[in-house]
């Protein structure tokens, strides 16, 4: 690759100058290996961006991807429809979380979260409330690129500078490493801070407030799983005030907490939920709004017969192609019990390896819920000025590992299918590059 050739493609969220200088260029992927184009192995424990959940290759896919192609390689979504995309939906309903019964296709998280704030609003202006246009995030949130996303970011570097909704109020995240450092699974303590969205609606007004988005685990912010009882508060509030509950479930869906949605991990169930990623497999871009069908209805009821009931959507919303893949992925999903696969033995063995790698003295913090993991690095601005995180993220490549860094945190996700072995290797890799790094 030339230097010329390295500055046509404009990355995303990358320090692209960098790169240039130490292009890292991945060539092929295998089950939960990456290849570099000199042949390094580098195990891949974020499954690509949280998506891979089969691991990588996988035949049937592929093939179903293939044929699809040449089948019904598109059809316009708007005011038609295809057997696979509709057959994928029903798949899709199947293993949602009871009383989600409508799903909205788009390409990506960011068009899901956008998505779902639109329809969000315009079921209240359906049912009469149209001043209740604000929305409650959370700091730490994230929530994908688009405006409306954008907007609900809890990560400022993604927010401040950019065009956004004003109309947004944000919770505090429920990280507390002073009470929890270590928790294993759920912390115990912190559910009160779901009291702070009582205060926000009192000081609003119920009636100026429509939705309130949450990640049920927060993912790309630093992993942070709920305290125990603190959705369910927030369920509780949304419920006395009349509020819309969005889980935003584009890194928890498809299985990475042990169920196919935290969701139904958690017992709370939202009004919208927004996912994409794993939805089939990371293999074809695609994303989908779950949507209570009282929504529907409700918005179906105010709108004239004569058009489209909903002025939104995108070209490729429902592709055929993304949904052959879902339904490939789904028999893999179900066949191979991957679903659920985090709350059983593996799940248990990926804790336990995390938290071995708590005698690291650089180390203080380890959270582990499902197949995700963080650990928090004692940050040292003056040696690492980007974090901790992400000066052990880059040395973990060199090393063969791909984990993400996050300021002086680092996230995992590995694919579900990640055998015991894997993990061992994992550890053995990352207690290297933290050595390395650390002295
Ligand atoms: C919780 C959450 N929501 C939305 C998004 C945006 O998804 P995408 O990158 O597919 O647009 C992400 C991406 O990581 C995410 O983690």
């Amino acid at each position: 690759m030339t230097s010329l050739e390295l500055t046509h493609w404009w990355q995303p969220f990358t320090n692209v100058r960098a790169f240039r200088n130490n292009p890292r260029l991945i060539a092929r992927a295998e089950g939960c290996f990456l290849y570099t184009e000199d042949g390094r192995d580098i195990l891949d424990v974020t499954a690509g961006l949280w998506c891979v959940a089969l691991g990588h290759g996988r035949q049937e896919v592929a093939d179903a991807v293939r044929e699809q192609l040449m089948t019904l390689d598109y059809a316009p979504p708007f005011q038609f429809g295809n057997p696979v995309t509709f057959r994928f939906a029903s798949k899709l309903i199947e293993h949602a979380p009871q009383g989600l019964e409508r799903v909205f296709f788009t390409n990506s998280g960011s068009e899901s979260v956008d998505t779902a704030i639109k329809i969000a609003v315009k079921y209240q202006v359906a049912r009469g409330k149209a001043d209740k246009t604000r929305l409650v995030s959370r700091q730490r949130a994230y929530h994908g690129i688009n405006v409306g996303g954008t907007s609900l970011q809890g990560l400022p570097n993604n927010r401040v500078g950019f065009p956004i909704l004003h109309e947004v109020d944000f919770l505090d995240d429920t990280l507390d490493m002073e009470q929890s450092a270590f928790s294993r699974g759920l912390p115990e303590r912190g559910a009160e801070k779901a009291e702070q969205l009582a205060a926000i609606i009192e000081q609003r007004d119920a009636d100026t407030v429509c939705a309130v988005i949450v990640e049920p685990v927060v993912g790309a912010g630093g992993m942070v799983p709920p305290p125990v009882g603190y959705l369910q508060r927030i369920r509780e509030i949304c419920d006395e005030h009349d509020i819309l509950l969005i889980f935003d479930e584009v890194v928890t869906g498809f299985g990475r907490t042990g169920a196919c949605f935290a969701s139904q991990r958690f017992g709370v169930t939202p009004d919208l939920m927004t996912t994409a990623k794993a939805i089939n497999g990371g293999t074809v871009p695609m994303g989908g709004v779950f949507v209570k069908p009282h929504i529907q209805d409700t918005i179906f009821e105010a709108a004239p017969t004569t058009g489209p009931e909903l002025f939104h959507g995108n070209t490729y919303a429902g592709s055929p192609v993304a949904a052959a893949a879902g339904l490939a992925a789904f028999e893999i999903y179900e066949r191979e019990g991957l679903l659920t696969r985090a709350a059983g033995p593996i799940g248990q063995y990926w804790e336990d390896a995390l938290h071995s790698l708590r005698d690291i003295e650089s180390i203080i913090d380890i959270r582990n819920f499902g197949l995700l993991g963080a650990v928090t690095f004692k940050g040292d601005p003056s040696r690492f000025p980007a974090g901790a995180g992400v000066a052990v993220h880059n040395r973990c490549f060199e090393n063969g590992l791909l984990a993400r860094g996050v300021g002086d945190g680092m996230v995992m996700s590995p694919p579900l299918t990640i055998s015991e072995a894997q993990i061992d290797l994992f550890v053995e890799r990352y207690r290297r590059s933290i050595a390395d790094v650390m002295g």
